[in-house]
């Protein structure tokens, strides 16, 4: 009897000896001690009924008074780690404001991009990109310009010295591509074009382009309306008219600008598209057979279509924004709006 008391004895002070919030000690103490086969208690209450009536009632009180101490300490410090679990061993400032930290998320411009190369890719078209820095050969010659087109001039394209310019369309793509792979060519082209307009709110001197490109036996006029008018059905909504007005680009002929219904006012006319109820959103034409020439494709073999569009101003017409400068500001109170899939803010 004497050992069981010695027993017992020795629990109570391995109880009060734990840490607080050592939750791994406790519940190890827990096991060992009310554990249901093996626990040092179990087998202390298992060995009462042997003993003599007044052993019984010492050793019975002592364990029982064990058992309350446990499961009381036992609850206060579940209790306890629940409140704040690692804060409280590492001894941290529970009152103390939290720190802000932020999930990225894609542009706005970057997630139309996708979304528009993605219908593409879906229409048969594959993703293909070309440098920046461009030669004339490339941005306009090979293009059809002809040498005293006003976009040769220092005024309004960016050169770097020689006849190297920050390409002013993703066009010069067309010609890289073409050269490269032989038709059957589908392509869509994203990238940014660069020009020395001023920065005002409806215009920057970068902005995003896609360009598309598809070279074949047999491509007609009506492969090129459909596919166009079946883009904006995707991209906007399946009842959103399109027209084509006539255009010029030395790169296509016919040339042809797409409009599509204005999607702030419907059709109805507003501030937004000058009352006329279109919104143009990309120049477009039969690929020109000097430009299939100059890329050593056979013109009389092959006939394509090609269009260059804004995905800056698709993206602000879509969310009624104002202003181009706030798709480049990086303000990330306005960015936040628009990233999907990521939390913008404190978290
Ligand atoms: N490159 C033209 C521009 O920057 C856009 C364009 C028009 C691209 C007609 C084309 C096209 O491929 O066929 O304004």
């Amino acid at each position: 009897m004497r050992d069981l008391l010695a027993a017992l004895t020795e629990l109570r002070e391995r109880l009060h000896e734990i840490p607080q919030a050592d939750e791994r000690r406790l519940q190890d103490l827990k096991t060992e001690i009310l554990g249901r086969k093996a626990g040092a208690l179990t087998k202390i209450l298992a060995a009462l009924p042997g003993l003599e009536p007044a052993a019984k009632k010492q050793v019975g009180g002592a364990a029982n008074a064990l058992k309350r101490d446990f499961e009381a300490a036992i609850a206060a410090r579940e209790r306890d780690l629940k409140r704040a679990p690692a804060a409280a061993a590492a001894g941290v400032d529970l009152t103390m404001p939290g720190r802000a930290s932020w999930t990225g998320g894609l542009h706005l411009v970057t997630q139309v991009v996708n979304e528009i190369c993605e219908i593409f890719h879906e229409l048969g078209f594959t993703r293909a990109v070309g440098p920046h820095i461009e030669t004339e050969r490339y941005n306009f010659y090979a293009l059809n310009f002809p040498k005293d087109h006003p976009a040769l001039d220092a005024q309004d394209s960016f050169y770097l010295g020689g006849d190297l310019l920050l390409r002013t369309h993703t066009s010069p793509v067309q010609i890289r591509t073409l050269e490269r792979y032989p038709p059957p060519v589908r392509v869509v082209i994203p990238g940014l074009a660069y020009r020395r307009d001023p920065f005002d709110a409806s215009h920057s001197p970068v902005f995003e382009q896609i360009e598309g490109l598809a070279v074949d036996e047999g491509i007609s006029f009506v492969d090129f309306k459909a596919t166009l008018a079946t883009f904006a059905r995707r991209f906007f909504t399946a009842d959103t008219r399109v027209r084509f007005r006539p255009s010029f680009f030395p790169f296509t002929e016919p040339s042809a600008e797409m409009d599509v219904q204005c999607q702030i006012c419907g059709g109805t006319g507003c501030a937004a598209c000058k009352q006329s109820g279109w919104m143009e959103i990309l120049g477009s034409g039969m690929v020109h057979p000097a430009v299939l020439e100059n890329c050593g494709v056979d013109s009389e073999r092959y006939s394509g279509f090609a269009w260059g569009m804004g995905p800056d101003r698709i993206a602000m017409a879509r969310h009624r924004i104002p202003d181009i400068r706030l798709l480049f500001d990086s303000d990330v109170r306005f960015l936040a709006q628009f990233a999907a899939g990521a939390k913008g803010g404190a978290r």
